[in-house]
């Protein structure tokens, strides 16, 4: 642990579109209570023209909690950034990562990283309209070509409007037929352009993204830069969250995450209370990692993603899903 107050982004978990629902964040919530949370992108067309609650509404327990807008249209992200304020999130984050075609073709996402001067104006317009941090997650580079000169200036020039804060997913967006799952394996990672763009900014905050996982690893990286966001490892195995709190921020992990029967029950009592008209099914898909790597983990996985027990009460669908548990522990053979 450093001395002193420690960066609010040392460790925080990627926005993911359709997994980082407002779910999702209650569920990583009982097992930390300091990372910091992403919603999934939200385009500013779907919040001005949408139903805004339901993208906008999450529980209160989920700060610290930032809002990631995708978009482009500088009086539009700063409405939106307005939005963000009013509905209480913590920071307002624009995505300039996301390499999608649909993304492209509405000219926001990854190919914004070739319009610096945009990101600029954008980031200007949301920094007049809010007082929460406004905060920029972006690639590298565009394409094949390594050029840290490339990253260098767009952050030097998104800085200069204002922004203090880069969420840096330290590989090129190839945006010519790679798809984006491609897109976040095939073009090399440089965690080492996280840290030059560190030292050649250093007033700024940098956070490092791409391919972590294991704590030491993050601590790695952490000796050197502001922050580390994790992605999909904190989504397929949830439990490593746990571990988060103490090892980053010098702090007992919540109750709910002294085990993972804890986190289960502590999530089946939230289930149990959904309003009318959720299916627990929504929620339970994000846990389905949490006992990876366990006896009996893929008979408990199996009953909680059984599609025919769905219509079945949660606490129900749980206690079957425990006796798996145990009788994995017992050592006994469960049948199919
Ligand atoms: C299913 C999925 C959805 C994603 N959606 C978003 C998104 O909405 N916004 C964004 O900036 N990045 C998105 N990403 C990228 C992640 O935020 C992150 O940058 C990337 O997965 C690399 O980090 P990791 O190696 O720790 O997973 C998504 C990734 C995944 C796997």
């Amino acid at each position: 642990m450093p001395a002193g107050p420690v960066s609010p982004w040392r460790v925080c978990v990627a926005p993911m579109l359709d997994w980082t629902d407002r779910h999702c964040r209650v569920f990583h919530r009982l097992l930390s209570r300091r990372a910091r949370l992403y919603t999934e992108m939200v385009t500013t067309g779907a919040l001005l023209h949408g139903d805004q609650g339901r993208h906008l509404d999450f529980d209160a327990r989920e700060h610290p909690l930032a809002l990631q807008l995708g978009g482009s249209e500088p009086a539009d992200l700063a409405a939106c950034a307005k939005l963000a304020e009013a509905w209480g999130y913590d920071e307002v984050n624009l995505n300039c990562g996301c390499p999608s075609s649909r993304v492209q073709r509405g000219a926001f996402g990854a190919c914004l990283m070739a319009e610096p001067a945009r990101v600029a104006e954008g980031v200007k317009a949301m920094r007049e309209a809010v007082a929460i941090p406004v905060t920029v997650k972006h690639r590298i580079g565009l394409g094949r070509v390594e050029d840290y000169g490339f990253v260098r200036d767009f952050v030097g020039t998104v800085a200069e409007a204002g922004c203090t804060l880069f969420i840096v997913h330290a590989r090129n967006a190839w945006l010519d037929g790679l798809s984006p799952k491609d897109n976040r394996e095939v073009p090399p990672l440089r965690h080492d352009w996280a840290q030059r763009l560190k030292r050649d900014f250093p007033q700024l905050g940098i956070v490092v993204n791409g391919g972590l996982a294991e704590l030491p690893d993050l601590a790695a990286q952490l000796a050197q830069l502001d922050g580390v966001m994790v992605g999909r490892a904190a989504y397929h195995q949830p439990w490593r969250l746990a571990g988060w709190d103490a090892a980053f921020f010098g702090e007992p992990a919540p109750a709910t995450a002294a085990s993972r029967d804890a986190v289960e029950a502590a999530l089946v009592d939230y289930m149990a209370a959904l309003p009318a008209g959720t299916p627990w099914t929504h929620v339970a898909r994000h846990m389905l990692g949490l006992r990876d790597g366990q006896p009996g983990a893929r008979r408990w996985r199996q009953i909680w993603s059984d599609h025919r027990l769905k219509a079945e009460p949660v606490r129900q669908v749980a206690a079957l899903a425990r006796q798996a548990c145990h009788d994995a522990e017992a050592g006994s053979t469960v049948p199919a």
